[in-house]
């Protein structure tokens, strides 16, 4: 059956999209990205091959599936080139099985510069980003002089939009920021042999869409980021610069909202943050580094190590309410099998008081104190279990209570790394 299924990210990122999604493609003959950047970092399993990828859709490692690279993504062309290259090194079929979008952004050089010279001169208040250039990008693409790989192929115009902008970025570089000015000539002609190389996969991806709903054939839309960094409903200002919830979706592909089917959100069993930024139920202690252990919890895109806590069901009831979720994929259960007690966060408290609604005020979250309710472990291996009546007691309760906390059902439990590791629920499980 035809169907558009979006997939997003109900925690800080991470939440382990890029598995779910590759085991997931088979099924579905287009995956499109529709925002963020090589910010993200999604990581698939094959047997023992790991792969991580950063702008490519994660159903590429599927031949026949088509990967589309939307117009709400920022796009930077001499790493896409570098993943193509390292895809088809390892013999991942790359060519008419990948689409950039025409309308899709140009992370440019004074991008990634402008990234990393804010987050110094911010110093302690740094967001702590990836350093990719995707915030100056999308506020370029906010200002209306970002450049679009549509302008990049078209080498007069490309010239031109770059003697327009480079003057006023060179005098924020070297005035503001105090580094060394960019040359516009060698960016100009480092970015043409990059259109040359990426012109056969620029394509106009809103029409590719439109005539793949009209052919009734089924789309996954592949979200990166997770919800609580999204630009207008995370933590802000500890966010990402993209619209990551499911709002973002039609935004960054042109498909309507109505054509939408279902909204699948993924979640970890535990929560996890990589960068600066309130987090009510990190754990800094013993319980956290088991699972930074035991979860592998360094950053696929930074390899910084992940700071890690208890399944955060407040943060997790907004963001299942905000993308509207159909229902849910959890992860990384098998992580939590060391565990004799799991704590799950089912309140803030603050001021002798609890607060109904996941807080605006980053002051207000940042002194929050977790409410937890304790669950007992199964400390078992799980990660053989293909069937949601493998699972031990304890862990379908710990399930089952998530389904409650956060109000949508357990469509799929994610219990190792690999792809096959993966139990889809039946309807009378
Ligand atoms: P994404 O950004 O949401 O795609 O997630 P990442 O790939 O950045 O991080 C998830 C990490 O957890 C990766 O190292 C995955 O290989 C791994 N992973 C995914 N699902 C599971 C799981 O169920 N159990 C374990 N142990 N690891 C998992
Ligand atoms: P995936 O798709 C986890 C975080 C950064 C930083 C903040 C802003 O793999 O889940 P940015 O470079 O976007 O300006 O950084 O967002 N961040 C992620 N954290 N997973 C990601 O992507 C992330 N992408 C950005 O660490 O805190
Ligand atoms: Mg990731």
């Amino acid at each position: 059956m035809s169907e558009t299924l979006l997939l997003v990210g109900l925690q800080w990122g991470d939440e382990g999209k890029g598995k779910v999604i590759d085991a997931l493609s088979s099924r579905f003959e287009i995956v499109a990205r529709f925002q963020g950047g090589a910010n993200a970092g999604h990581t698939v399993q094959i047997g023992d091959e790991k792969f991580i990828l950063h702008l490519v859709p994660s159903g590429i490692l599927h031949p026949g599936t088509l990967c589309v690279v939307g117009n709400g993504v920022v796009a930077d062309p001499g790493g896409l080139l570098d993943e193509i290259d390292a895809l088809r090194e390892r013999g991942v079929e790359v060519g008419e099985n990948l689409a950039v979008s025409d309308r899709a952004h140009v992370v440019m050089p004074h991008h990634k510069v402008m990234d990393r010279a804010s987050e110094s001169e911010l110093g302690e208040g740094k967001i702590g980003t990836t350093g990719r250039g995707i915030g100056p990008c999308y506020a370029d693409k906010a200002a209306r002089c970002g450049i679009r790989f549509a302008e990049m192929l078209q080498p007069r115009v490309f010239r031109s939009r770059l003697d327009a902008l480079m003057d006023l970025k060179n005098r924020i570089l070297v005035e503001i920021y105090g580094r060394e000015p960019l040359d516009t000539d060698a960016i100009y002609e480092e970015y043409c042999g990059y259109a040359e190389r990426l012109r056969p996969f620029v394509r106009d991806t809103v029409a590719i869409l439109h005539d793949a709903l009209r052919q009734g054939r089924s789309i996954l839309l592949e979200g990166a980021q997770g919800s609580l960094l999204d630009l207008n409903f995370g933590t802000y200002p500890y966010v990402t610069s993209s619209a990551v919830v499911a709002g973002g979706a039609p935004v960054g592909t042109g498909i309507p909202p109505g054509r939408i089917n279902r909204v699948l959100g993924v979640a970890k069993s535990y929560c996890t943050r990589v960068g600066e930024g309130p987090f009510p139920t990190e754990q800094a202690n013993e319980a956290g580094a088991l699972m930074r252990e035991r979860g592998n919890e360094y950053g696929s895109t930074t390899g910084r190590p992940r700071r890690c806590g208890w399944l955060d069901g407040v943060a997790l009831r907004h963001t299942t309410a905000l993308n509207g979720v159909d229902a849910l994929s959890v992860g990384l259960l098998d992580v939590l099998s060391a565990f004799e007690t799991i704590n799950v966060c089912t309140g803030y408290r603050v001021d002798g008081r609890t607060l109904e609604q996941f807080p605006a005020s980053l002051e207000t979250l940042g002194a929050v104190e977790p409410v937890y309710e304790q669950f007992p472990g199964w400390q078992s291996d799980i990660t053989e279990a293909t069937e949601w009546e493998h699972l031990p007691a304890p862990a379908r309760n710990y399930l089952e209570a998530i389904e409650r906390i956060a109000g949508a059902p357990v469509q799929f439990v994610s219990v190792g790394p690999e792809r096959n590791q993966l139990i889809e629920r039946k309807a009378d499980d």
